[in-house]
């Protein structure tokens, strides 16, 4: 095994490509690198799938060092041509399948994008950067979930060490993905890092995770559905500090290294709903506690993991980095973001995903 290497200064790059851009933390992580890298050209790559949205980058279509293409990861010639005519120096590959219980319902799917998709877009990269003769000086960025380590008990942490133990397709094809990363890395010495965070929240998040669902519905007085009893605890990062870990890693992480990513912030989901619930209310100028009556316990997922919580010390000791907000602060914006962007929830909600969460929650009774 080669060791992890530090750079020797923080790098900057000319040219990047970021995957899933029209995601919730690609677009996240673009709005940033724009504001904060003034020497980068990034190109968005993104399948526009039910997930991407170019509203979630509307603020910054018209920016100068920003340029997006519709296309997918699986396609080797638009990589193949991308590359030639960008000269990419480094890549940021969030495009992802990322919703579990859609895992569950469409196995394949995942296993194709995240596991073919990633691969596809490593060998397109390092044919691109062998035959440029720029190898040493470029960054493969692959970034992954802590759902990789499996589930916890009540008692500890994932660490970097923590053995893969993956349980749902989505995490099994992340996995996969970190593997063969890691394998291009040692095999064919392509400079790479990896990082594997915990739940992200925050602004522009498909209303099928968690907590814009619930804000959702807690603001449409419609049920709240709590899977199983509401016990399975989950570590609950702001996006925008994730978005600032990845400039971190971008820019200082060590080649051939791997970085969780958490905010020490455990929640069980009954009383994450029990605190979305307080927030919206308030705002909406309801009685306290008027929608604790949504709340409807319904079938638990398929091998619903307890519990996933991260140990983010190697990040912080190694790099310096820490969440900058509280779990109260970056919630109050999350949930006042929500309420002042109906139009937005609107528009994302509006195709099929109707049908999907008619049948959804409908098969859990
Ligand atoms: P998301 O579902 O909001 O966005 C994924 C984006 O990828 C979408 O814009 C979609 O159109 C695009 N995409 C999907 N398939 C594609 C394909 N074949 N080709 C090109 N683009 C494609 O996901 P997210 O929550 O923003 O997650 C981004 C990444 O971060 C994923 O790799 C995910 O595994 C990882 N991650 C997410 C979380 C979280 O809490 N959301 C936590 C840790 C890691
Ligand atoms: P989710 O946001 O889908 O993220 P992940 O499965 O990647 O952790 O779910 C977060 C937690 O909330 C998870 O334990 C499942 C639970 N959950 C519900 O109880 N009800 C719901 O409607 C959803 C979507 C999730």
């Amino acid at each position: 095994m080669t060791e992890p290497q530090a750079p020797h200064s923080p790098r900057t790059f000319q040219s990047l490509l970021i995957t899933g851009g029209a995601g919730f933390i690609g677009s996240h992580v673009i709005r940033r690198l724009l504001r904060t890298q003034p020497q980068t050209r990034i190109v968005n790559l993104d399948a526009l799938t039910y997930a991407g949205n170019l509203a979630n980058l509307a603020d910054v279509e018209a920016h100068d060092h920003y340029t997006f293409v519709k296309g997918d990861i699986q396609d080797a010639d638009l990589l193949t041509a991308l590359f030639a005519e960008h000269a990419f120096d480094g890549v940021i590959h969030l495009a992802a399948e990322s919703h579990v219980d859609r895992s569950i319902t469409n196995p394949l799917a995942f296993l194709e994008t995240n596991i073919l998709g990633t691969a596809t877009l490593l060998n397109v990269a390092k044919q691109s950067w062998t035959e440029r003769g720029c190898m040493d000086e470029a960054l493969f960025y692959h970034v992954s979930t802590d759902e990789v380590y499996g589930s916890l008990g009540q008692e500890g942490l994932f660490s970097e060490t923590t053995p893969y133990d993956p349980r749902s397709p989505y995490s099994a094809s992340k996995a996969s993905s970190d593997h063969v990363v890691r394998a291009y890395h040692h095999t064919y010495g392509m400079p790479i890092v990896i990082s594997n965070c915990s739940n992200n929240y925050g602004s522009h998040q498909f209303p099928e995770k968690l907590i814009p669902l619930m804000i959702r519905n807690i603001v449409d007085e419609r049920p709240l559905p709590v899977y199983g009893e509401g016990i399975n605890v989950r570590d609950w990062l702001w996006v925008e500090d994730h978005a600032s870990a990845i400039e971190v890693i971008l820019t200082q992480g060590w080649v051939g290294d791997t970085y969780n990513i958490g905010g020490l912030n455990e929640w069980r989901n009954i009383d994450l709903v029990h605190k979305l619930i307080e927030l919206v209310d308030a705002r909406l100028n309801r009685p306290e506690g008027t929608s604790k009556a949504l709340i409807t316990f319904v079938k638990d997922r398929a091998g619903h993991d307890l519990r996933y919580a991260i140990d983010a010390s190697h990040l912080e000791e190694r790099l310096g980095w820490k969440p900058s907000v509280t779990f109260d602060e970056g919630l109050a914006n999350t949930v006042d973001w929500y309420l002042q962007n109906q139009a937005w929830m609107d528009e994302v909600t509006s195709g099929d995903y109707q049908q999907y969460y008619a049948q959804h929650y409908a098969n859990r009774g």
